[in-house]
């Protein structure tokens, strides 16, 4: 008998849509993602954020409106970041009782029960000085901030946020948070620390957003080098270690090894922050005709979650949510 070209047939499976579809590994579901909100002071205002089409600033009288639509789209988690005036060098906006995002929680929480509130824990968007903490000496203090942070969780724990990610990246800010929110009788609420937070160019278009870039100096002083690996992981470990109940890797698309890192490394729900800036390149290049933007999104995001991620946060959510609905055969 004649002997046969010897080689492996990778091509019987990808043959059709329903083979392609049977064999798949990875698949997003509208209950893997986290949409972040911006909410503004003042009345009637749904401000489009120039370098994010498709994303806004709304005030508190719009807001529910919008949580109405996001809520119909079948997505059950939100983050709200706060735009105030008013800042202070300790940022006191943050923490006080009738503080914006504290307002918006506790209107969302009330018409929207089952809608879990993220609350992101930090510092920027309500200090004059745009920096995640408290400066001394031309640098942001850890322990001092650390105090402040722990306020912050437990006005927004009281206020029904559902979980709280606290991202100023201050050493042993997770045990800080952990202790006050017990103290304060939260125990049952669970910390999403942004643990792997790299001092990345990707977030130039939320600062525009959140009004809450640093006047001064940047945040590689708290925020990682995004050249290192190991670090990511000494992060997620102590993170793990002073009571984490998920770990975020931030951004995502250009850190996809380090989500595949962390996951292997921590047994916890893991979480990719898709951020401002990949969000923008994205909208800038479909804006171009330059992309198929559904196509591109999907495989993204979808490229997070073979990497390892549980959960995306990101501003594609409600783009994403009516796609899944469409395919839904
Ligand atoms: C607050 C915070 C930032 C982002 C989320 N929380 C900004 C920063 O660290 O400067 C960025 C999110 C994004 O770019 O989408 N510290």
């Amino acid at each position: 008998m004649e002997k046969n070209l010897d080689f492996k047939r990778h091509r019987r499976l990808r043959t059709s849509n329903s083979m392609r579809s049977l064999v798949r590994e990875n698949h997003l579901r509208v209950d893997d993602f986290i949409y972040p909100m911006f909410v503004i002071e003042g009345n009637k205002i749904k401000n489009e954020v120039a370098s994010m089409p498709g994303v806004y600033q709304f005030s508190l009288d719009l807001l529910l409106d919008e949580v109405k639509t996001v809520y119909n789209l079948g997505i059950r988690a939100i983050m709200f970041f706060g735009v105030i005036t008013a800042k202070d060098e300790i940022g006191t906006g943050a923490f006080v009782d009738d503080g914006i995002v504290q307002t918006a929680t506790r209107m969302v929480k009330e018409a929207f029960p089952d809608l879990l509130v993220v609350a992101d824990t930090c510092l920027c968007e309500y200090t004059s000085h745009g920096h995640c903490g408290v400066i001394h000496n031309h640098d942001v203090d850890n322990d001092e901030s650390l105090k402040l942070l722990a306020k912050t969780a437990v006005s927004q724990a009281e206020a029904g946020a559902d979980i709280i990610a606290p991202s100023n990246m201050m050493d042993g800010f997770v045990a800080a948070i952990r202790l006050a929110l017990d103290e304060a009788g939260f125990q049952h609420i669970p910390i999403m620390s942004y643990a792997v937070k790299y001092a990345s160019s990707f977030y130039g278009p939320f600062r525009d957003a959140a009004d809450s870039a640093p006047q001064f100096g940047d945040r590689k002083t708290y925020q990682m080098d995004p050249a290192n690996r190991l670090e990511a992981l000494r992060e997620a470990q102590s993170d793990i270690e002073e009571g984490a109940d998920f770990i975020m890797v931030k951004p995502a698309l250009s850190f996809l090894d380090i989500v595949r890192d962390v996951r292997n490394n921590v047994d916890v729900p893991v979480v990719a922050y898709n951020v401002s800036g990949e969000y923008a390149m994205v909208k800038a290049a479909a804006q171009n005709g330059w992309i198929d933007e559904k196509a591109l999104v999907m495989e993204m995001l979808t490229s997070m979650k073979r990497a390892g991620a549980d959960i995306i946060l990101t501003y594609f959510a409600k783009d994403v949510a009516v796609w899944l609905k469409e395919e839904n055969r």
